[in-house]
């Protein structure tokens, strides 16, 4: 008995030197010392023993029971710290590393353009209005001059609702609107961006879906003059100092006369290349003086007062502006494309 006490002892501790860890300490724990363990087992055959053997034999097994517990105790301690000591390790932090960068968004190459034109027309006094992209068809079309069967609509395939109800084909009906508000008092200077739709098939230059800022100004004695000085300085601070205008005769319901606008190549300068189709120059929106009938419509006199208006499209001037070439770019939000148009501050 002394023996198999002895042995058990030995291999106990030989397995607690081998244990790695607190789980597997445990084990040895309850299979040495528990009480179905072999040291009980072995105390089982006690009654055997005669009475002078069997208090030595105690003793002997709660010595070994001893020396298996401390020797226990004392791997745990070891291997805990270790844990600890390990944990502490591969918690260190090196200040020294470079940090991780973050990611960060940017606007949208349309909202910067839309951004840079408020703040050049905020400048001069406009302020911004709204309307909705859900439209009538009276202040889409009949409020600027187009009724019912006016030909020019057929230029603006439209997305119907209802009959009455469509999605605007232009920003122009917040001019209607706005100039309503007003109550037949001048001055009125708004710009609209925003967004309007068209029954149009997708392509490098066509998007059901795109941008339009419109330009609005009543008051009493406005000119053409007034107009050009306007889009000349629009056009000098959009795409250069040294950009020049020029007006073509053209034809909008809402105004009269009506011009389209172009710009003097910013590639070229005016002698010709690939984005001004070698002619020098480039068209960036369509203007005019407000139509006397437009006016009155929303109910300011067209004897007193005189105004005008334009609208271009955010996506052409952009597509000028940083060089694109496809329209569907600003649609289909690649990452690749709108980081390119990331501010460094
Ligand atoms: N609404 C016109 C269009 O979508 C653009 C336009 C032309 C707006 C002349 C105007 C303007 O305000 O005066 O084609």
């Amino acid at each position: 008995m002394q023996e198999r006490l002895k042995e058990l002892q030995q291999e106990a501790l030989e397995a607690i030197q081998k244990a790695t860890d607190l789980k597997a300490l445990n084990e040895i724990r309850v299979s040495y010392l528990g009480k179905k363990g072999p040291i009980t087992e072995v105390l089982k055959g006690m009654g055997k023993l005669s009475a002078e053997e069997r208090p030595k034999m105690g003793a002997l097994a709660n010595e070994v029971r001893d020396i298996i517990s401390a020797n226990i105790e004392e791997k745990q301690q070891g291997l805990e710290a270790a844990a600890v000591e390990a944990q502490l390790a591969s918690e260190t932090i090196d200040v020294t590393l470079p940090g991780r960068p973050i990611q960060t968004g940017n606007h949208h190459p349309l909202t910067r353009i839309v951004e840079e034109i408020e703040d050049l027309f905020i400048g001069m006094g406009y302020t911004v209005a709204e309307g909705p992209e859900v439209e009538q068809d009276y202040y889409n079309f009949e409020a600027l001059n187009l009724p019912k069967s006016h030909p020019a609509r057929d230029a603006q395939d439209s997305f119907y609702i209802t009959d009455e109800v469509l999605l605007r084909t232009q920003t122009s009906p917040v001019q209607a609107r706005t100039m309503e508000k007003h109550d037949g008092k001048g001055p009125v200077k708004i710009i609209c961006p925003g967004k309007v739709y068209r029954r149009d098939s997708d392509d490098a230059t066509h998007s059901h879906q795109f941008m339009q800022i419109e330009g609005l100004v009543v008051a009493e004695n406005i000119r053409m003059s007034d107009l050009k000085g306007t889009l000349e300085l629009f056009a000098k601070k959009l795409f250069g100092e040294d950009r020049e205008i020029r007006l073509r005769p053209s034809f909008f319901p809402f105004t009269e006369p009506s011009v389209e606008v172009d710009v003097s190549c910013f590639k070229c300068g005016g002698h010709g290349c690939n984005i001004c189709k070698q002619t020098g120059w480039i068209e960036v929106l369509g203007s005019g003086m407000v139509h006397p009938n437009v006016l009155e419509m929303s109910g300011f006199d067209s004897k007193k007062y005189s105004g005008f208006a334009f609208g271009m499209g955010v996506e052409r001037i952009a597509m000028l502006k940083y060089g694109i070439d496809d329209i569907r770019h600003f649609y289909t939000n690649d990452v690749r494309f709108l980081k390119q148009f990331q501010v460094k501050e």
